[in-house]
């Protein structure tokens, strides 16, 4: 593209960006950040959904610093229930994961100054074949607010459809999802004078999900799971890079769990998913367990700076942007430049999953400044500099994130 055109697109992109800040959220005034935390799922899929495992990581969130970073969400996912419900309709705690059952659990969750999130699903059976919230909204609703949940995660499977061989995720592209999102909304904001409740949007982003998941919930979830593959990174990554201007306060796009630390990752590969999903403004979801967790996988989910962009009061997502010297992005693939608003300057990165490489771009390219001589910070190697250009040497699938200020 002509160095012009790129700096035109990139001037209507920020225009976008601040149209998108300003649309109205949902009243409740929640969500004005990504939230941050742990989920059972990534660690233990089924396993994981007990007492002991939320104990663990909200102790952990204590122990290792995670709660002063912003930690704060110790989410339970699916199978956390027994497979039917009581005589009155209502959920039931699995007795054998939730001895002492679930409001004590939460309660001591309270205690640490830490938050509560249950997991659900519009259909009439969770993905893992457990009772789901089809027809019981309010029900639900009004047991969780009861209980004190702070955090509820609605997904998509065993939903009506007429076409699709798998009634587990059936869907023949034709149905709307929005009316199922709309239910479990108005039945959280219904009890939402007695317990507000932050809702995620999991129908991996069907129907568009982000053109208008910021009047039904706090965050929605763009893609099909995060696997725990670098594949994954680079399919979700890749998406987000062109959801930007739909995140906002109160609205978020969500690229699912975190895999770091599990193991399946390098290095590298976990400083890129990790840095990507921050300045995309993702939620922070920790998907792995912080009871044996490796110490270069810790440091990653605890770099302050890097969690600082992704908590940014502005909550503008950094999305793709397009130097006057570089091709075009390809649908698919991860493209290397990325750049986004702050309140305090501006964060630029360059992701290296297409190899290793010495990326350059001046600034004068970069959306929302102008030519002239800035000062960065790299935040995984604190390495530090000033220019017209910025230009870095990024290892084979590794990320460099830069905090860019006028000099
Ligand atoms: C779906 C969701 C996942 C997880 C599982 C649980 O696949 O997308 O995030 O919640 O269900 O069964």
């Amino acid at each position: 593209m002509h160095a012009k055109a790129s700096k035109a697109l990139a001037l209507s992109q920020l225009f976008m960006l601040a149209e998108a800040t300003l649309k109205p959220r949902l009243p409740d005034g929640l969500g004005l950040t990504p939230h941050m935390g742990w989920s059972s799922w990534n660690t233990g899929q089924c396993d994981a959904a007990s007492e002991q495992y939320a104990l663990d990581a909200a102790n952990q969130f204590v122990e290792l610093g995670l709660k002063d970073l912003g930690y704060e969400y110790v989410n339970i996912d699916d199978c956390w229930s027994t497979t039917a419900r009581d005589e009155s309709g209502n959920l039931v705690p699995d007795p054998a994961k939730w001895p002492n059952g679930i409001p004590a659990v939460i309660d001591q969750i309270h205690e640490l100054g830490l938050k509560f999130g249950l997991y659900g699903c519009a259909g009439e059976m969770t993905c893992a074949s457990f009772p789901g919230s089809w027809g019981h909204e309010e029900q639900d609703a009004q047991l969780l607010a009861s209980w004190g949940v702070d955090f509820w995660k609605h997904d998509a499977c065993f939903t009506p459809c007429t076409t699709s061989p798998n009634p587990q995720t059936c869907w023949d592209g034709s149905i709307d999802t929005k009316p199922w999102y709309g239910t479990m909304r108005d039945a959280l904001q219904g009890v939402a004078d007695t317990k507000a409740i932050l809702f995620n949007i999991c129908q991996w982003g069907r129907n568009e999900v982000w053109t208008w998941g910021a009047d039904y919930g706090h965050s929605w979830r763009i893609e099909s799971d995060n696997w725990g593959d670098w594949d994954s990174v680079i399919r979700i990554g890749a998406h987000a890079g062109d959801l930007a201007q739909y995140g906002g306060p109160g609205g978020f796009n969500d690229l699912d769990m975190l895999f770091v630390g599990n193991g399946v990752l390098t290095e590298a590969q976990e400083r890129l998913h990790f840095g990507l999903w921050a300045i995309a403004k993702s939620p922070l979801v920790i998907g792995t367990d912080l009871t044996t967790i490796g110490e270069s996988s810790l440091n990653i989910l605890k770099n302050k700076d890097i969690i600082d962009i992704n908590q940014d009061e502005l909550g503008i997502p950094a999305g793709y942007f397009q130097p006057s010297n570089a091709d075009a992005p390809v649908a698919g693939q991860l493209y290397p430049y990325w750049a986004g608003e702050l309140s305090n300057g501006t964060v630029v990165a360059f992701a290296a999953a297409a190899g290793a490489n010495t990326y350059s771009v001046s600034f004068a390219d970069v959306p929302g400044l102008e030519a002239g001589t800035y000062n960065w910070k790299e935040l995984y190697s604190g390495e530090e500099g000033s220019g017209e250009e910025l230009s870095f040497d990024v290892a084979q699938d590794d990320i460099a994130i830069f905090r860019v200020t006028p000099a």
